[in-house]
């Protein structure tokens, strides 16, 4: 079996290579290139992720393809205590318990807590596009999430190191780079980590706990390490800032580009709030912003008649979750009417299911409910070839070029071909 996640193919249409998988079968085999057990379809996705006592989180954020020896020397310096989505019960269930009391998870109690956070942030956003004529959409799918996860965060400085460190981190663990670029991507990744401890232990020696989620957990810790130690503080922000930022960014280009393709849909999506937010759930059904995601068998399991020793690597491919026939016919076809859509895994499934998806689907809802009132006008640009950052488990669109429709712009609109696959 081979995804090949770091080819032209997989870079420009992923769904290509999950439908040739779920069609052709087996839906679970091993993948000598990856070294790591691919897992297909929705059942048996769906089962891996939300089954913690046979599948491990422990290598989950470990580099899919091998690093150098001198870029794991320096990764050595990574010490992060297991958390959350690194982390395995009973650590993850008594870490998730804090964490779920300061970090609303239902529709209501996100936009209680930041609707008016993101809701600035996305004015910003859209009045820098406003005054343009041609922009790159993913500048505001970048800069929203970041700027939204450093206040919710309560870190205090500017995004800019922030972004570069966690791009080097993204490339790390799902990327193919070379072992010069895994140098330097391992000691972002630390600088990342001692950034976090730095704040942490900054907040909690000088008396002042800070704000954001920082504030509440150091608030919570009272200065108890019983309750939470310093280090998982610091390894929870790490944890929710790598979580919580490039997903979305992610999801944010893959709604804008499908909501663009039709003019209808963009129309639609400024006023009718059930359009709107079935927008976004078909989205992720169809593009998800994560589509393969690393597990470690605790002992030898045998998933669709296939058996899979101690101790390996599987690759929950998610993508092909959200094409498989069985649970969504005609998966191809971009229908945010369809039936099941709630059956997405996208956000995962059981104990480690996604504990920012009510903040995810806020920034999401609220960016392209903005964008489509106040920008009417904009398309993408017609000539463009879509492409993602090669990755195995994060598909994140390089650029989206469009024009905003000011006099000036260059407004092709890209051909709406129903039912193609991007
Ligand atoms: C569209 C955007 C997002 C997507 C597609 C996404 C996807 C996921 C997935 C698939 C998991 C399950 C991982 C597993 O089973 O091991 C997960 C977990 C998690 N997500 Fe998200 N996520 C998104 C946004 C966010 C945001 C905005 C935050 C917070 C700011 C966040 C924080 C987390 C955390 C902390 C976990 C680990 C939960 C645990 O292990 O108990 N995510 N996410």
């Amino acid at each position: 079996m081979r995804l090949d996640p770091f080819s032209i193919q997989y870079s420009t249409r992923p769904t290509a290579t999950w439908q040739r998988i779920l069609a052709a079968g087996p839906r679970v085999g091993y993948d000598d290139q990856l070294q790591a057990w691919l897992i297909a379809g929705h059942d048996n996705v769906h089962r891996v992720l939300a089954d913690t006592g046979r599948f491990s989180n422990t290598a989950t954020l470990f580099p899919v393809m091998p690093v150098s020896a001198a870029a794991g020397a320096v990764l050595a310096g990574l010490t992060a205590t297991p958390v959350l989505v690194t982390a395995d019960p009973p650590q993850h269930q008594r870490i998730r318990r804090i964490v779920r009391d300061f970090f609303p998870n239902t529709p209501s109690t996100a936009e209680r807590r930041w609707g008016a956070l993101v809701r600035a942030r996305v004015d910003e956003q859209v009045a820098e596009l406003a005054g343009r004529t041609d922009v790159d959409l993913m500048d505001v799918a970048v800069w929203l999430p970041l700027q939204v996860v450093v206040d919710v965060l309560g870190l205090p400085i500017g995004t800019r190191p922030l972004r570069a460190w966690t791009d080097q981190f993204a490339a790390l663990v799902w990327g193919n780079p070379s072992p010069e670029q895994q140098l330097a991507a391992a000691h972002g990744a630390v600088a990342l980590w001692q950034y976090c401890t730095n704040v942490v232990t900054g907040h909690a020696t000088s008396g002042n706990p800070g704000r954001g989620l920082i504030g509440d957990l150091l608030a919570y810790r009272d200065g108890d390490d019983a309750r939470l130690t310093l280090d998982e503080v610091a390894a929870i922000i790490l944890n929710i800032f790598g979580a919580g930022w490039e997903t979305v960014s992610a999801a944010l280009g893959q709604a804008l580009f499908h909501a663009l393709r039709e003019p209808d849909r963009w129309a639609r999506l400024a006023h009718d709030e059930h359009y709107l937010a079935a927008h976004v759930e078909e989205t992720l059904r169809h593009s998800p912003a994560i589509d393969g995601w690393l597990r470690l068998t605790r002992d030898e399991v045998v998933l669709d008649g296939v058996t899979i020793p101690a101790g390996a690597r599987c690759l929950v491919l998610i993508g092909t979750a959200g094409h498989d026939p069985a649970v969504f016919p005609e998966p191809y076809v971009f229908d945010p009417g369809r039936a099941r859509l709630s059956q997405h895994v996208a956000f995962g499934a059981g104990p480690h299911y996604c504990l920012g998806a009510a903040l995810a689907r806020l920034e999401l809802t609220t960016t392209l409910r903005e964008l489509a009132r106040r920008l009417p006008q904009l398309t993408l640009h017609g000539g463009h070839q879509r492409g993602f950052k090669p990755s195995a488990g994060l598909r994140q669109d390089i650029t989206l070029p469009a024009s905003t429709g000011a006099a000036g712009s260059c407004p092709v609109a890209p051909p709406a071909t129903p039912g193609a696959q991007p």
